[in-house]
């Protein structure tokens, strides 16, 4: 009778290891390992503008950008005649669109924009060049990393023929 037991029991221990605990925590395993739908979205579908820290990211860029352009001897007389206060939000409502956040720019567009200074300062691409020194030191002094930086100074750089009107 014992013996009998011990015939049936170690085979049925057997089974429900190999059938049932087995492929059970072989499963979980495998979930694990995958990543989860958010892991696999977030690096293609946020954008630059929420990466970088939203509007308050932004709102610090500008405000140190624009205090290193006034600053800069070279380029600084374009912006005699300009309310800085509105040009700095036209800049933040600029880049918070072209960096993917909200649309809410109403201001000109770049080559319309910059029209005037092309025709009557001679606006042209060595202080363009400037202008991307401060855009990167700026960023920089923000801590945002230097690949980051690179895509950034590239958008920058893709609007130089309209800003320079050619
Ligand atoms: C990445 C390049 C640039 C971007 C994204 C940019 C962006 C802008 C924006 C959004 C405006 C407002 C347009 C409006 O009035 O509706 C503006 C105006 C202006 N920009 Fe730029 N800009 C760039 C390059 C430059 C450069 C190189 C200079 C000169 C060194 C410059 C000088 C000015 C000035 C003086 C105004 C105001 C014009 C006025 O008061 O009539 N910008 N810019």
């Amino acid at each position: 009778m014992e013996q009998q037991l011990t015939a049936f029991i170690y085979p049925f221990i057997l089974f429900v290891v190999l059938g049932v605990l087995a492929p059970l925590l072989l499963a979980n395993v495998a979930d694990k390992a995958r990543p989860d739908e958010d892991e696999l979205k977030a690096p293609a579908e946020k954008s630059l503008y929420d990466q970088l820290g939203g509007a308050a990211a932004i709102d610090a860029a500008v405000n140190i950008f624009y205090r290193r352009v006034l600053s800069d001897a070279y380029i600084k007389v374009f912006f005699e005649g300009t309310d800085m206060t509105r040009q700095a939000a036209k800049q933040k409502a600029f880049l918070t669109m072209v960096f993917g956040g909200p649309n809410n720019y109403t201001g000109m567009d770049m080559r319309e924009g910059h029209k005037h200074l092309v025709e009557k300062m001679g606006l042209n691409d060595s202080h363009f060049e400037h202008v991307l020194a401060h855009l990167r030191s700026t960023l920089a002094e923000l801590g945002v990393g230097e690949a980051k930086v690179a895509e950034i100074i590239a958008i920058a750089d893709s609007v130089r023929d309209d800003v320079l009107n050619r």
